[in-house]
């Protein structure tokens, strides 16, 4: 089931703390804001024009106590937050060490790769997680600034091309966490989705396991012929399938495709109807996507999308 919510349902450790920090803000702000309405409202009244007293009033300068006054409560104020703002910074980014990441994060325009060193599993915009586990994210980008930013789970972080960012990012419960790029990086921007699919330890190696199999190449059928026209068309310029010659990082990585929800960072699930219909024409869902309308016979996309979903 999705989860919507944004940081009102933090659903991680670190974004209760947040979230925390958060509403402590905003009371204190209410209460700020409280008191300066009282007083504006008593003084309006009682110092309106009309009523009994309305001569000019008693005009008083350079009160040291009220000075000294209303110097120190501000001062307080900000010296509270300022206090609560480090110690959730020191829950919520602990330092890294040695520590090595456990996902490479890479924005491109507009999809986002998944690269998780320890095992070798790379896929795109669906990134899963055992629940209950922090999971250290270096975040970098191959274009232009983008953002990573689930709010569910954690703060926004920057994604920028020739430096790396890390953060920590956990699930304190199963589910699927939405997330999008938020950073303005050009047309599709807004389709630049991350969907967080926190699951249980045993289902997160059962899903690692499946993504580590390399998939035998259909041999007879359409999708064979299909096998044959995604190194002959082209696809295999930019898309890797392990096992195949395809080995190419400009587009996300397709050997299991089939295991993801989505295609196009999130403009449509992931069927074979829609499928048929992003290879017919990609630039009707994703104007401006580097992925090109390759022109297609209706059985060449019938073939392609076979052969797709035959690798498993
Ligand atoms: Cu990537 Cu906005």
């Amino acid at each position: 089931m999705e989860k919507l919510g944004g940081i009102f349902n933090p659903s991680s450790p670190e974004m209760v703390v947040m979230a925390g920090l958060t509403y402590y803000i905003i009371a204190i702000s209410i209460g700020i804001l409280a008191i300066i309405v009282v007083a504006v409202t008593y003084i309006v009244i009682r110092y309106r024009k009309g009523s009994k007293d309305s001569s000019e009033p008693y005009q008083n300068f350079g009160d040291l106590r009220l000075e000294i006054v209303w110097t120190i409560i501000p001062i307080a104020i900000v010296a509270v937050l300022f206090q609560l703002t480090c110690s959730t910074m020191r829950a919520v980014d602990p330092p890294i060490g040695d520590h090595e990441p456990d996902v490479v994060v890479t924005g491109h325009q507009w999809w986002w790769e998944f690269y998780y060193p320890k095992s070798g599993v790379l896929t795109a915009n669906e990134l899963h997680m055992p629940v209950g586990e922090r999971l250290l994210l270096r975040i970098e980008s191959i274009d232009v600034i983008h953002d990573f930013w689930v709010p569910e789970l954690g703060r926004k972080i920057d994604a920028i091309p020739g430096h790396t960012n890390y953060i920590w990012i956990g699930a304190g419960e199963p589910g699927i966490f939405l997330g999008a790029c938020a950073e303005f990086c050009g047309t599709q921007h807004a389709n630049m989705r991350i969907r967080v699919i926190a699951e249980t330890q045993e289902e997160f190696n059962e899903w690692q396991e499946q993504e580590l199999v390399i998939p035998s190449t259909p041999r007879s059928g359409i999708a064979a012929k299909g096998a044959e026209l995604f190194q002959t068309k082209a696809c295999m310029n930019c898309h890797t399938i392990v096992g195949t010659p395809a080995a190419a990082r400009i587009g996300p990585n397709l050997t299991h495709l089939n295991n993801r929800q989505t295609i196009g960072a999130g403009v449509l699930t992931n069927s074979p109807e829609n499928l048929t219909k992003w290879l017919v024409n990609p630039q009707k869902y994703k104007q401006g996507a580097l992925m090109p309308n390759m022109k297609l016979t209706d059985s060449e996309v019938n073939a392609i999308v076979a052969y797709l979903e035959a690798l498993k």
